[in-house]
């Protein structure tokens, strides 16, 4: 079923098995509205069968990976964004199962999953999408999706300190070196685990982060093989040093860690286009209800930031809950896309408004461009 040529090695699966400089993939699409917090008639519904034809389409344009959101409870608003979302280890088993090429994530929950079970979903995952799959460790934020689980939220240090236990139990269960094991651990505790099969091939799927704190930073170097943090354009050299300055610290732990980012891309025939479109979707019609309750969540009100940093980060979460927000015509998201590259990013997740409808257009106008300027290989037969 799988056509990549190359084996189910670590190093394989972290470059998703291609020779992409610049590597892309979807995020956001196994929920309702994706990542836009719009009114927009032709917002994502977030269907398996737009999921599937989604993944399809993507895996054939050669995009690397499908990265989904975690999320059990929706914001509310007009919309209920993403207020219906599919669990992301059996929906990547399933995007694995239509697809030939591309890695699908799951975006798992350490305070929430089992690692033992979770340990076994991934691995089914894995040898469905014969090492294709890829595992997104999240340790939450949002206090009404742990109530609604009734678990308890630790505080933020607690919360990464369990994740390395959980990461650990993961790693040691997914290796060939121990017949049966016990782990004892502060928050995990475990008796004579056996965990059979193993990842294809032998070698564990591929884990990102995105902590944007220094717990979550620190929990990626020791960890992961990518890193998703923010990036600014404006200021290469800065990115550049700040992402040189994180490999370095991974690498002084014998590690290789790489980093990427995340972008909301609006790309249509010309500037303006592409800038009306935005202002329509993202600002015209934005669910501004929903907007204004995830930002709550967060503690981000006008008292707390100030009116007009508040106004700011308003838009940039009604596009795509922030993320670099890239609109424009072909020429300038590609240019945008090289620019990223530039500050020593390896990669980017960007989501759409309408994934489908808008795919094959990124496809046909940016992707080439891309090859162009040596940023992404030619697709292979
Ligand atoms: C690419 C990316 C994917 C993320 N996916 C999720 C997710 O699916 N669910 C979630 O609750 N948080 C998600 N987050 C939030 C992070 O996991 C993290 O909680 C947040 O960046 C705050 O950082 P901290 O945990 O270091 O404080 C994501 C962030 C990024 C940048």
């Amino acid at each position: 079923m799988t056509i990549h040529a190359k084996p189910p090695t670590l190093a394989n699966r972290a470059t998703f098995y291609g020779d992409n400089k610049f590597v892309i993939g979807l995020f956001g699409s196994n929920c309702s509205s994706g990542r836009a917090v719009t009114l927009v008639p032709e917002r994502w519904t977030g269907d398996w069968q737009d999921c599937k034809k989604l993944a399809q389409m993507a895996d054939a344009a050669g995009i690397d990976f499908m990265l989904p959101i975690g999320r059990w409870k929706g914001y509310g608003g007009e919309t209920d964004y993403q207020g219906a979302t599919y669990e992301t280890i059996t929906w990547a088993t399933g995007i694995l199962a239509s697809t030939k090429r591309i890695t699908a994530f799951g975006t798992v929950h350490a305070p929430l999953f089992n690692p033992i079970m979770a340990a076994k979903m991934m691995v089914t995952a894995d040898h469905v999408g014969e090492g294709r799959f890829g595992l997104n460790i999240i340790c939450g934020w949002n206090e009404g999706e742990f109530e609604m689980f009734g678990i308890e939220q630790r505080d933020h240090e607690n919360r990464y300190k369990q994740a390395h236990e959980w990461i650990a139990v993961l790693k040691r269960a997914w290796s060939n070196d121990e017949v049966e094991f016990d782990f004892n651990g502060v928050y995990h505790q475990h008796k004579g685990i056996r965990a059979k099969p193993k990842p294809m091939g032998g070698a564990r799927p591929v884990l990102m982060n995105a902590g944007a704190s220094p717990e979550g930073q620190d929990f990626a170097i020791r960890n992961c093989d990518a890193y998703f943090t923010q990036a600014a354009r404006e200021n290469v050299e800065a990115t550049q040093a700040r992402i040189a300055a994180i490999k370095q610290d991974a690498r002084a732990l014998g590690r290789d860690l790489e980093c990427y980012t995340v972008g909301v891309v609006t790309c249509r025939g010309s500037m303006k286009e592409a800038r009306d479109y935005y202002h329509y979707a993202a600002v015209e019609r934005a669910d501004w209800k929903a907007v204004d309750d995830i930002m709550a969540i967060k503690g981000l009100t006008p008292e707390s930031m100030g009116k007009e940093a508040f106004e700011t980060r308003r838009t940039q979460y009604a596009n795509g809950m922030g993320g670099v927000p890239i609109i424009g015509d072909p020429d300038y998201v590609a240019a945008q896309f090289e620019r990223l590259h530039q500050s020593g990013l390896r990669g980017i997740a960007i989501s759409m408004v309408n994934y489908l409808e808008e795919l094959p257009y990124f496809r046909q106008e940016v992707l080439g461009r891309l090859e162009k300027k040596g940023l992404r290989a030619p697709l292979a037969a």
